[in-house]
């Protein structure tokens, strides 16, 4: 595994759409490793790919209760809404309050190929939503509440 880098702020491949994987390749199987590595020596909460250059939809998420890899990940239902702060490990330092779903179910495709369906509520619905938005080029700063962006904010980076 390798640790790789992880694009800033205005980079615009921040900024594209992520394209399908149609075919879990070893190269695929490496990038999953080196996002979760990656993800872990930052201390975040989720990595996307297009954070790390590769615009392909996929993204780990660990928010301390094991490593999920997600390929073509799909939100299915969502329910409620929590309101609280959120960080990007691309917009370091800063958070700001953003309003999301409260309960996700999601779909998506392991490392082996098999679908598989997750449910995530409060911190994990908040990630899965952060992450799969990275996958078409949406930033948590898009969405957050007007005049609550602070730049020395301390928090789960995703
Ligand atoms: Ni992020």
């Amino acid at each position: 595994m390798a640790k790789r880098n992880i694009r800033t702020n205005s980079d615009e491949i921040l900024r594209k759409t992520c394209k399908p994987v149609k075919e879990i390749t070893p190269n695929i199987l490496t990038l999953l490793d080196d996002m979760a590595e990656t993800m872990y020596r930052a201390n975040g909460v989720g990595l996307a790919a297009p954070q790390v250059g590769i615009l392909k939809r996929i993204v780990v998420i660990d928010i301390g209760e094991g490593l999920v890899e997600m390929i073509n990940p799909v939100i299915l239902e969502t329910e409620g809404t929590q309101t609280g702060e959120e960080g990007c490990l691309s917009i370091p330092g800063a958070t700001a309050v953003v309003t999301r779903p409260n309960y996700v179910k999601a779909q998506a495709t392991d490392r082996d190929g098999n679908l598989f369906v997750i449910e995530g509520e409060e911190l994990m619905a908040r990630a899965i939503c952060h992450e799969l938005d990275h996958l078409d080029g949406v930033l948590y700063t898009d969405k957050a509440q007007p005049g609550t962006f602070r730049e020395n904010g301390m928090m789960e980076a995703e």
